[in-house]
């Protein structure tokens, strides 16, 4: 298959996804609409990690329906705009910023034009969680990246770790199973399973899906090549989702099962300037 064979099952997928999530108790839209000073959970946690947006214009890649998105204009950015390839998400988007009272900005386009379709530099770009493995170019996201930000400007990713994407669980037991290293051929998935709270399998038909791995390193030297400086880097212990079936749930965030827990680390996060 051709990577653009991939990126339109990846599109297809996400788009029935993107429908099935806003409905969802998971992304919770009715309590953003109804709460307008709600900032998602993912933001609030990074809000530790990352500079504080009042008064920054702010470019979120792969924003799926928004709700970390407005987060960042009901923390006082001066300008939000979010960026997707699923138009789906980009109208759930829309629909939700206007319901919650928003003037953030969505634009339909894949990460890898992000420059050219959002026409304009800015100060911060944010990405996060279940981003940057549906890219088969770690590259051309950087150079995205590095297109995008102001000299000066800020990039923050908090993202699944590439190490603990090697293992699966198999009969209740979380083991080494996949590559580490990042090869051009995806890992392909053919489910009607998303992460939400939904029954598996309601509204998904385009099932088919494509993933692939970036390893640490490689992460890294894009951003260096794109004209970034690593300023920081952090590993984190929890995710905002049941990352394994034997994850252990710990308010909003899934642990794996120790020793693994002790062991392994399931996100890392990195913030970086344009120089
Ligand atoms: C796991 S979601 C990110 C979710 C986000 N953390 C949230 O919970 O709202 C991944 C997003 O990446 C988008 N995506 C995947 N490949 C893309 C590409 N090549 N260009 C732009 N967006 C892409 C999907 O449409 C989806 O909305």
């Amino acid at each position: 298959m051709s990577h653009n064979e991939h990126y339109a099952d990846n599109k297809a997928n996400w788009n029935d996804r993107a429908t099935v999530h806003a409905g969802s108790a998971m992304y919770r839209l009715d309590e953003f609409i109804e709460d307008r000073s709600l900032i998602s959970r993912t933001v609030t946690y990074d809000r530790d990690f990352m500079p504080n947006v009042e008064g920054l214009s702010v470019a979120h890649l792969q924003c799926h329906i928004g709700t970390d998105t407005i987060s960042f204009d009901r923390l006082g950015a001066a300008k939000v705009i979010g960026l997707d390839f699923s138009d789906t998400a980009v109208a759930e988007g829309r629909r939700f910023a206007e319901a919650a009272g928003s003037s953030t900005q969505f634009v339909e386009a894949s990460v890898y034009d992000a420059p050219a379709a959002i026409g304009s530099t800015v100060d911060f770009v944010y990405t996060s969680i279940g981003a940057i493995s549906w890219l088969h170019d770690i590259d051309s996201w950087a150079q995205a990246v590095g297109g995008l930000l102001e000299p000066g400007g800020q990039f923050y990713i908090r993202d699944v770790h590439p190490f603990v994407w090697i293992f699966e669980e198999i009969d209740g037991k979380i083991v080494p199973h996949f590559n580490y290293w990042h090869t051009d051929d995806p890992l392909s998935w053919d489910e009607a399973e998303t992460y939400t709270d939904d029954p598996d399998g309601v509204g998904i038909t385009n099932t088919k899906h494509h993933e692939w791995n970036h390893s640490l390193p490689d992460i890294v030297n894009a951003l260096v090549n794109a004209g970034l400086r690593i300023d920081r880097m952090d590993e984190h212990r929890g995710a905002p989702w049941e990352i394994f079936p034997s994850a252990v749930r710990e308010g909003d965030l899934w642990y794996l099962p120790e020793p693994l827990r002790s062991q392994v680390p399931v996100l890392f996060s990195l913030n970086a300037t344009k120089l």
